[in-house]
């Protein structure tokens, strides 16, 4: 048996997106969930700021837990500083990167949007992903801070303003050929959680894709042939800014499988 858990890591809840995807196909994977409370938001911070920030912290994190992979389960974090993870640590890491990729096999209309953080839609990573794969489609970006503290008020608990989903819509929707586009890429771990509310603001159907699914096929395919514990083991949720004061935020992550919380 082989008890080496598997490291999710954001900036806040948004992994969670990920690790549920993961869990579905590999239930018996150990999982140790990170979110850099202390860091977040990543979105409204620089490149330098991220790309100090997050191989540091990975580079702990990886010789307190010793996962036998680490998932950055965090577009913001994985667009900017995932090569330089990779070239720190000696183990496998995959990155969350906008899933354009899957928007373009879907799109009939060919105009995506691509929601993410600020600091994610601007990224050379974006551009380039859209030249390799959807270079016949219109590519809009916008980015929004507001939709990642929704998500997290969600999981704590709190009702959210249906009219703050509709307000970040339309910045995509009112770019020019914006009314056209029919699949968006929700590229932020955080906004698969607040998918429902996006698709009740939309102001028509719209298909939302993201890379979870693709991420835990990764994942299983970097550990084939590994042992896992014989049964499902308590995960380990670790906040490195506090402990989360919401009952309703626990218990989500109980329901994730993260029966444990613990502060760094
Ligand atoms: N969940 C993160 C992402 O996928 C970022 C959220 C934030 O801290 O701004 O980009």
């Amino acid at each position: 048996m082989d008890a080496r858990p598997v490291l999710f890591f954001d900036s806040g809840v948004g992994g969670l997106s990920v690790l549920g995807a993961a869990r579905a196909l590999l239930p018996a994977m150990p999982a140790v969930y990170v979110a850099d409370s202390a860091g977040f938001p990543y979105g409204t911070k620089s490149e330098q700021e991220i790309g100090a920030r997050v191989p540091a912290l990975l580079g702990r994190l990886a010789e307190r837990y010793r996962p036998r992979l680490i998932v950055i389960a965090c577009n913001t974090a994985s667009t900017i500083a995932l090569a330089a993870v990779r070239s720190a640590l000696d183990l496998p890491v995959v990155g969350t990167v906008p899933a354009i990729k899957v928007a373009a096999l879907h799109s009939a209309t060919r105009v995506i949007g691509v929601l993410g953080t600020d600091a994610t839609v601007r990224q050379p990573y974006v551009d380039d992903l859209a030249a390799r794969f959807a270079s016949d489609c219109h590519v809009l970006r916008h980015g929004s801070a507001d939709l990642v503290s929704l998500a997290e008020a969600k999981l704590r608990g709190e009702a959210t303003d249906p009219a703050r989903y509709a307000a970040i819509l339309d910045g995509l929707f009112r770019q020019p050929e914006g009314a056209r586009i029919d699949t968006i890429v929700n590229a932020c771990t955080h906004f698969p959680l607040v998918e429902r509310e996006l698709q009740a603001a939309a102001p028509h159907p719209v298909r939302f894709v993201d890379g979870s699914d693709g991420i835990a096929r990764r994942i299983a395919f970097l550990t084939r042939g590994q042992l896992w514990p014989d049964a499902p083991r308590p995960g380990l949720a670790v906040f490195t800014g506090g402990a989360p004061q919401s009952p309703s935020l626990v218990a989500t992550l109980a329901r994730y499988g993260l029966g444990t919380v613990e502060t760094l």
